[in-house]
Parts: C-alpha cells; sequence; structure tokens
C-alpha cells in the first residue's frame, strides 16, 4: 500500500476557456482564445471553445461529480473576460455572479476552490493594445486581481497567480501555435519580464487586499504554476548535453531564477543577447517579482529529449522522438519526471509544492453498456502517483495533486481529439460518463493511497 499523508489534498483541475462556453453570454467579452479560434486555420477541424463543455450552464452537475469523486480541492480558472470584459475597471456583475455561484457550489460540498487568475485567456481589448509585450498589461493584472481576492478571498485559501508561462510566452508568441499565435520571437523575453511582473504585482495586492478566509479554510496563500519538462539530452555527446541545459535554462531557469533568487539567469539571457533579444527591466522590477509566495504549483506530464542540430536557427536544437510508449499527445510516458521536478523544486525553495496538473489524453474505448475502458490513463495515473509517494518518501513537502483534467474538453489548438478527462464528454450531446479511471481514483482518494488492488 502506497499511503500518502493524512492531509494529502487529491484534486482535480481544469481551465474557464477549455470547459465553460458561453463565450459572449450575460456581458462576458472577447478574449484572445475567442479571438484565436474564431481566426480560420487555428485550431485543429476549426475548433473553438464557444460551448466547449457547456460548463458555466452545467456547473451545478460537474460539481456534483467533484463531490462523487470526493476530491478534496477543485483547481479551476476564472475568466478575465467574464469579470472585466475589456481588461479595465468596468466589471461585470453577471461574471461575479458566476464564479460567486460556483464557489458556493463547491464550499457546500466540502470541496476547497484553488483559483487561477490567468489561464491563458488574456481580454482581446489589452491584447489590441500590444498584450503582454506592454507593460501595462501586468498592472491591468494586479487590479483585476486585487477585485477577485475582494470578492472571492474568503472563500478561495488557494490563489495562483498564472498558469505556466513559458507556455504563454513561447508558444503563444514564437512559435504562434497558442493565442495570441504570434511568430516575433523578440518579444519573448519581454513577454516573459511583463509576465512574471504581472505575478509579483498580483503577489503584492494580495498581501495588501489580506483576504480572510472562513474559520473551516486553510490560511490563504498565493502562488504560482509552472510547467516542468525536464530536457534530457539524447546522447553523451557535450553537443547534446550543451542542447539539453540550453532548454532547461529557457524553460526552468528563465521562471525559476527570478522568483526564487530576484536575478534572470546568466546563461539564459546570453542566449538571447546573442540574437539581439534584451528584456526591458526597470529598477525595482524583480523585487516585485521575486516577492515571497505560500506554495509552488508545478504542472508535469513528461520529460523532453533533444539532440544539437545546427542548422535549426532558433535554438540549434532538436527535438528527439521517445523510444518508448508515449500518449496521444505523442508525450513519452515518463513517471520518473515528476520525481526528478519536485527534487528541482528543491533547489530553489523549501515552499510547499503542489503537483497542480498531471494526467495523459488516451483514444479511449467505449464498449457495449457503456463503460469507458481506459485501463492505460489508470496505469500512467498509478505510476505518476507513486513517483509523487516516492518523493514524499524523500523529504518533498507535496502537498497534494491535481488530475489534469475532470473532464474531458477543448485541448487548446488541437481541438477536441485530445481527451485528458477522468469523465468523458459527448461534444454532440454534452452528456458525461464516468471513464473507469474516475472509478479508480475514487477508490484512491477514500483509501488515501493505492492498495495491493490498486497497484493493479
Ligand atoms: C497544460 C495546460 C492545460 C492542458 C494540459 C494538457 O499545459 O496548462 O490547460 O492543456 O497542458
Amino acid at each position: 500500500m502506497l499511503t500518502f499523508p493524512d492531509d494529502f489534498v487529491w484534486g482535480a483541475a481544469t481551465s474557464a476557456y477549455q470547459i465553460e462556453g458561453a463565450w459572449n453570454e450575460d456581458g462576458k467579452g472577447e478574449s484572445i482564445w475567442d479571438r484565436f479560434c474564431h481566426t480560420p486555420g487555428r485550431a485543429a477541424g476549426g475548433a473553438t471553445g464557444d460551448i466547449a463543455c457547456d460548463h458555466y450552464h452545467r456547473y451545478t452537475a460537474d460539481v456534483d461529480m467533484l463531490a462523487a469523486l470526493g476530491v478534496k480541492a477543485y483547481r479551476f480558472s476564472l475568466a478575465w473576460t467574464r469579470l472585466f470584459p475589456d481588461g479595465g475597471s468596468q466589471p461585470n456583475p453577471a461574471g461575479f455572479d458566476f464564479y460567486r455561484r460556483l464557489i458556493a457550489a463547491l464550499r457546500e460540498r466540502g470541496i476547497m476552490p484553488m483559483v487561477t487568475l490567468y489561464h491563458w485567456d488574456l481580454p482581446q481589448a489589452l491584447q489590441d493594445k500590444g498584450g503582454w509585450t506592454n507593460r501595462d498589461t501586468a498592472y491591468r493584472f494586479a487590479d483585476y486581481a486585487a477585485r477577485a481576492f475582494e470578492q472571492f478571498g474568503a472563500n478561495v485559501p488557494l490563489w495562483a497567480t498564472l498558469n505556466e508561462p513559458t507556455l504563454i510566452a513561447f508558444a503563444g508568441h514564437a512559435l504562434g501555435i497558442k493565442a495570441p499565435g504570434t511568430r516575433r520571437f523578440w518579444t519573448v523575453l519581454t513577454v516573459v519580464h511583463h509576465l512574471l511582473l504581472a505575478h509579483g504585482l498580483a503577489v503584492e495586492a494580495f498581501r495588501e487586499v489580506a483576504p480572510a478566509t472562513a474559520a473551516d479554510l486553510p490560511d490563504p496563500g498565493i502562488g504560482i504554476v509552472l510547467s516542468v519538462r525536464p530536457t534530457h539530452p539524447a546522447s553523451d555527446r557535450p553537443a547534446d548535453i550543451r542542447a539539453a541545459q540550453l532548454m532547461n535554462h529557457l524553460t526552468q531557469d528563465l521562471y525559476f531564477e527570478p522568483l526564487f533568487r530576484g536575478r534572470y539567469p546568466t546563461d539564459a539571457l546570453a542566449f538571447f543577447r546573442r540574437r539581439l533579444v534584451r528584456p526591458k527591466i526597470q529598477p525595482g522590477d524583480l523585487d516585485h517579482i521575486s516577492r515571497p509566495i505560500d506554495f509552488l504549483g508545478i504542472n508535469v506530464y513528461t520529460r523532453g529529449l533533444v539532440a544539437a542540430n545546427r542548422f535549426n536557427p532558433a535554438f540549434g536544437v532538436r527535438q528527439v522522438a521517445p523510444s518508448g510508449p508515449t500518449t496521444a499527445m505523442g508525450w513519452e510516458i515518463y513517471p520518473p519526471c515528476l520525481f526528478e521536478v519536485l527534487q528541482l523544486a528543491q533547489t530553489y525553495t523549501d515552499l510547499p509544492l503542489y503537483i497542480t496538473e498531471n494526467g495523459a489524453a488516451f483514444a479511449d474505448k467505449t464498449q457495449t453498456g457503456g463503460t469507458i475502458a481506459d485501463q492505460d490513463r489508470i496505469d500512467f495515473l498509478r505510476s505518476y502517483l507513486a513517483e509523487a509517494h516516492r518523493a514524499i518518501a524523500a523529504g518533498a513537502k507535496l502537498k497534494g495533486y491535481f488530475v489534469w483534467s475532470l473532464l474531458d474538453n477543448f485541448e487548446w489548438d488541437e481541438g477536441y481529439e485530445p481527451r485528458f478527462g477522468l469523465i468523458h464528454v459527448d461534444f454532440e450531446t454534452l452528456e458525461r460518463t464516468w471513464k473507469q479511471s474516475a472509478h479508480w481514483y475514487r477508490e484512491v482518494i477514500a483509501r488515501n493511497g493505492i492498495s495491493e488492488t490498486l497497484l493493479g
């Protein structure tokens, strides 16, 4: 039996654009994801989040499912454009009302809300003014965050500022595969810096508002969610090792160092400087960015494998296809990466850690009788959770684990094809059906660990 600590927080995660739908209802403004998906040729198959899982209208039933799973916490994000449609100071009361009802529904069922303030859906009106390349966006974010702390703080003990700044910067602004979909490599470092500044300013706003949580909830805390995909070299050739180091500088150190050490890593800066890219840092920015936080969230799915490639103009790096099994995303199933990222985090901080996302997409098979057999997802979760258990035994302060995702949902530029849910969603009828992995996870939570029978 792999038993977890008594107070271990078992959870499930989603994000607003991926599940809510109701993209233009009740006063919601347009976000960059609305714009991106409404532009032909962007998301696979012309998919959009216009309806998604229709969670906006079905949230009560979805919260009932969370309760039936027995989760202790639910991580979801606020759509900034529901609260402030144009990213300015004019609030939309119906948006506040929606999240108030959602949070109340969670609380009535004893589920602790963990709120992400920014899961990629910037107000389009702010994008029109430059988005994250514009320093002012960081201040707009802090204002919005302050209002959210005031309005929802009593019932939300865990706040995350940003989800995965590295994806926003590189996939959104250099590769152009995620919103806003620009391919301007020279803006990446400015985007990173403004995102981190936004985070820091929001942390300061949090301390200033100092929301007090209800008596039955833990004290409130704020953190950030980083995605960590440790990159390994495909061989022990020095050039391959350097290629892997570079990827780790750009995807890990570039965030960990400013957040926890108050400086940008010299190797990453040198890489950009050689390409004539310089961040626009103002005096005092790194003090904001490195303000103490209360926890660190880490999203982990896989590792990267790279080799040097001097013909690649951007990074001089080539991704190497994994030789082992992969998920439907083509991501290598590599459980030790979960242990590795927790070790890495501990080299920077001794804060409480949460795995804020972990899970897998598979082509689920529906059997006669309607059972959805997803043994591969069960195997995946079990093997990654075993690594979480190993990390705790080795001293990691891992306080909780959130499966990505509660529901099959809109997987960004990949559309509805990849299914990450514990719960299957029929995107024609929007009907929800429990997969076997959902039943399995409920048992894990009920036993607070993985017993012999659940070890499979
Ligand atoms: C993460 C995102 C999340 C989801 C998973 C599969 O990068 O944070 O929204 O798309 O990947």
